[in-house]
C-alpha cells in the first residue's frame, strides 16, 4: 500500500514538473498567502534596507509567508529562483531584477503557471507588459536629472574656459538604476560643452570594487572636479580611496562629490560636509507592495507602474535630528 501512495507521489510530482498546465498545489497547509520573492542580493545598504522593509511587512501574524532567495546579483540565480516559486505553487512571485534584459522565456513560465508577478524596484524590459501585474520602483531617470540639475547650479559661476572633469563610477550594467542615471548623465555631458568625463568607471555597487578601481585610476589621473557615484556603498569607497591619495572632497575640498540612495550614513557625511549631494532612493517598498497584493486580491484595478517620490539633499536641507530618524 506504501509504495502504492509513493507511486501516485511521485506520478503527481512528474506532471508538475512536465509543466502541467494546471496551478500546482502550495506545500504548506496553512492558510497564508505565499509570496516567492527573488532579491537581487546584499549588495549595498539600500539592499538590505529593502529586505528588511520586505520581511517586516509580510510576516505570518498578517497572513504571508515569504519565501526569500538571495541571488547574489546574479540574473541566472534568479531564475532558478522563480522556477523554484512556480514547482511549489506559491501564490505571487515578486522579482527585484539584477538587470533588464532576458527576462521574457521565464516570465511566460509563470504566466503559463497562473501566477501573478511584481516587479520591484529596477525594472524588465519586454515587450509583453501582459508578463507581469505592475512595476514599483523609483524614478531613475529623475534621480539622475535632479542630480544633473544641481551640478548646472553648482558650475553656473566657473570661469567659462575651465572644464568640469567628472569621475562616473557606474552600478551594475544592464540594472535600471544604473541605466538611468548613466543616461540623465551623458545627455547632461553631451550638452554641456564644459563638462567632460575623466573616466566612467564600473563599481557594481558595491563598496570594495569602487575602491579598488578609483584607487587605480588616482594613480595616473588626480584632476578631478566631480565625482557622481550610482550608489552610496560606491561612495564610501570613493571616499577612501581618495583619503589615501590624499585628495579632497566635499563642501571644502577639490571634488565635488554627487551620491545616489541618501542611505542614514551618506546623509550623516553630507551633514558633516563630505558629500556634497544626497539623491534619494527610497527602498521602504514593503508597505507599498503589500498595498498592491491587497488590491489585486480584492479585484481592484492597479497601476501597470508606481513610482515612490523622492527628492535630493545637500547639507543645507538637513540637521541631526533628521539624519538619526532616518529610517534606513
Ligand atoms: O536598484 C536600486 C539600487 O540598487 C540602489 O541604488 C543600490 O544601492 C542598490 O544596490
Amino acid at each position: 500500500m506504501k509504495r502504492f501512495f509513493s507511486l501516485i507521489l511521485c506520478l503527481a510530482l512528474a506532471i508538475n514538473i512536465a509543466g502541467c498546465s494546471s496551478k500546482p498545489e502550495k506545500t504548506d497547509d496553512k492558510d497564508l498567502y505565499v509570496i516567492g520573492f527573488s532579491q537581487v542580493g546584499a549588495e549595498s545598504d539600500w539592499r538590505i534596507a529593502n529586505t528588511k522593509s520586505m520581511t517586516e511587512t509580510f510576516t505570518e501574524e498578517k497572513g504571508y509567508e515569504l519565501r526569500m532567495e538571495n541571488a547574489r546579483q546574479m540574473q541566472d540565480n534568479q531564475f532558478a529562483a522563480v522556477r523554484t516559486f512556480i514547482l511549489e505553487g506559491v501564490d505571487c512571485i515578486i522579482i527585484a531584477p539584477t538587470v533588464e534584459d532576458g527576462w521574457e522565456t521565464v516570465l511566460k513560465e509563470v504566466q503559463d503557471a497562473g501566477i501573478p508577478v511584481i516587479i520591484m524596484d529596477r525594472s524588465v524590459s519586454v515587450d509583453d507588459k501582459d508578463l507581469y501585474l505592475t512595476n514599483i520602483g523609483s524614478d531613475f531617470l529623475e534621480q539622475g536629472n535632479m542630480a544633473v540639475s544641481w551640478l548646472e547650479k553648482e558650475t553656473a559661476d566657473k570661469p567659462a574656459n575651465e572644464s568640469v572633469r567628472i569621475l562616473h563610477l557606474q552600478g551594475t550594467y544592464g540594472a535600471t538604476a544604473q541605466l538611468l542615471r548613466t543616461k540623465a548623465l551623458e545627455v547632461a555631458v553631451a550638452k554641456h560643452s564644459d563638462w567632460e568625463f575623466a573616466a566612467q568607471l564600473y563599481g557594481d555597487f558595491t563598496e570594495a570594487k569602487a575602491y579598488e578601481v578609483v584607487t587605480d585610476y588616482l594613480k595616473t589621473d588626480r584632476n578631478i572636479d566631480v565625482i557622481y557615484s550610482e550608489n552610496d556603498n560606491m561612495t564610501y569607497g570613493a571616499m577612501r580611496a581618495l583619503d589615501d591619495a590624499g585628495i579632497t572632497y566635499g563642501e571644502n575640498g577639490q571634488v565635488k562629490i554627487i551620491s545616489f540612495d541618501a542611505t542614514k550614513r551618506a546623509l550623516q557625511y553630507c551633514l558633516d560636509g563630505q558629500i556634497n549631494l544626497c539623491v534619494e532612493c527610497n527602498p521602504l517598498h514593503g508597505p507599498k507592495v503589500e498595498d498592491l497584493i491587497t488590491k489585486y486580491r480584492n479585484g481592484e484595478t492597479i497601476p501597470k507602474h508606481v513610482y515612490v517620490e523622492e527628492t535630493a539633499f545637500t547639507s543645507a536641507d538637513l540637521t541631526q535630528e533628521f539624519v538619526d530618524s532616518r529610517e534606513y
